[in-house]
């Protein structure tokens, strides 16, 4: 897989046009990872052509599960009844969501080994409540030379709380939970659109989960699931990302294929920061007419605001007249794009959790630096933003979760390459 290493953005140009987004890459790790549940063939649509796809894939693969990929968006997977359960720190390094192959492992094939992710570049990220809801429902667990090794007889059904709403917890719980023996009730779940797409996916291929979506979610076991067809959602973060784009460039952007609740929290902010958002269908015009007002952002579990969309947020705020603060609640270290920020003119005080941002006239473009796929992709629009040129080493972040972000952008006006 060649590494794309540097984006190069003119900027000062505002987008225009349409732009048509792609499929969620968090429902479709989760989904290929709950694949491994399937004894019959399982065939996905609208699968980002991403890199974090593309390793998740190959993960996949080298466990033994057969991989047929019709197209760059479509792919069929085939889980035989024996596979290879362990998934090295070489390969969950590359990919933490990888974690999420614990669930599946554990209830279709009573063992997994997967090493244990560690911290990364926004936060420590630990796997507590991932082993213990699984321990809950019979699984043996423990740490072992960096990995997660489980084993288990049948799992069986049983009450688990998390005591914090953790998406890939509820996942890998909701996983094991559709072939454990009877009924799971999970409390206090997270309640993402990804989540509710995995529950959807699960129901089609012969699962009994109720509730996602809520903070409840109860799954009635079955013994086994049968193949389908399925379609993934659509990328509410890469959604999200051009219409802070469209704001930002003072732009006017139909954005295309998108589930307009899905981004309910950020067409809020958009509005009070003065933002035009009309939603048609399965489509969003974002429009800035007149200057934008500042405003303040505290991240949460949804429906609250999405940290996916925080540092993007911030990339616009550093040009917005006024004072703007975010709080970050769920990755501690997921501020730390405001050091770049700064780097090109911006005017923000970290301190803690929180953010103060003082809005500047103009950024200026310089060399930056993203240091993972959220921090990238704000970088992209503060590049887009600033006077004069904008250079973003390690840009291979950003191609782990938009497909070809550069031509959307140039068919929308932005001047940017990459090499
Ligand atoms: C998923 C998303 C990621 C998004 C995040 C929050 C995928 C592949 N990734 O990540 O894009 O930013 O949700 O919306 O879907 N925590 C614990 N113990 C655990 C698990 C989590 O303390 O066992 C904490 C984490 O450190 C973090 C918070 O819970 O502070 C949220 O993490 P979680 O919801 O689990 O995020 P991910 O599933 O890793």
């Amino acid at each position: 897989m060649v590494q794309k290493q540097k984006l190069y953005i003119t900027g000062g140009r505002p987008l225009k046009g349409a732009v048509r987004v792609s499929g969620a890459k968090n429902a479709a790790l989760a989904i290929m990872s709950a694949a491994l549940l399937a004894s019959e063939p399982v065939h996905l649509e609208n699968c980002p052509n991403i890199t974090d796809v593309k390793v998740l894939r190959d993960i996949i693969a080298n466990l033994g599960v057969k991989v047929n990929c019709k197209n760059k968006n479509e792919i069929e997977l085939l889980t035989p009844e024996v596979v290879k359960t362990t998934t090295p720190y070489k390969e969950v390094k590359k990919l933490r969501a990888s974690n999420l192959l614990l669930g599946p492992l554990l209830a279709r094939f009573g063992k997994a080994e997967i090493a244990l992710p560690g911290g990364c570049n926004i936060g420590t990220r630990p796997m507590d409540l991932h082993i213990k809801g699984l321990q809950a429902l019979g699984a043996k667990i423990t740490l072992e030379h960096g990995f997660i090794k489980g084993t288990c007889g049948c799992l069986k059904g049983s009450k688990v709380y998390l005591d914090f709403p953790s998406v890939g917890a509820t996942e890998n719980i909701m996983m094991a939970a559709a072939l454990a023996k009877g009924q799971t009730i999970l409390g206090n779940v997270a309640k993402e659109p990804e989540i509710v797409d995995l529950a959807n996916f699960l129901n089609g291929l012969g699962a009994k989960i109720r509730g996602a979506g809520t903070d409840v979610i109860k799954v009635e076991g079955v013994k086994q699931l049968g193949g389908g067809r399925y379609s993934v959602i659509p990328d509410r973060i890469e959604a999200g990302t051009f219409m802070v784009a469209a704001a930002a460039t003072m732009g006017d952007l139909l954005i295309e294929h998108v589930i307009s609740t899905h981004v309910e929290p950020l067409i809020a902010k958009l509005r009070e920061a003065n933002v035009e958002v009309v939603e048609e269908d399965d489509n969003i015009r974002v429009t800035a007419r007149d200057t934008l007002k500042p405003i303040d952002i505290k991240t949460l579990p949804y429906p609250g605001f999405p940290t996916d969309m925080q540092s993007q947020i911030m990339a616009m705020l550093t040009a917005v007249k006024g004072t703007s603060v975010i709080v970050e609640n769920v990755f501690e270290n997921r501020l730390q794009v405001a050091d770049e920020f700064k780097r090109m003119g911006a005017k923000i005080k970290v301190e803690g959790r929180t953010a103060i941002i003082q809005g500047v006239k103009k950024l200026q473009g310089a060399q930056v630096k993203a240091s993972d796929l959220r921090a990238g992709a704000a970088l992209i629009i503060a590049g887009l933003i600033a006077e004069g040129d904008t250079e973003i080493c390690n840009a291979h972040y950003i191609d782990r979760g938009y497909e070809n972000i550069e031509s959307k952008l140039t068919s929308v006006g932005a001047n940017i390459r990459s090499c």
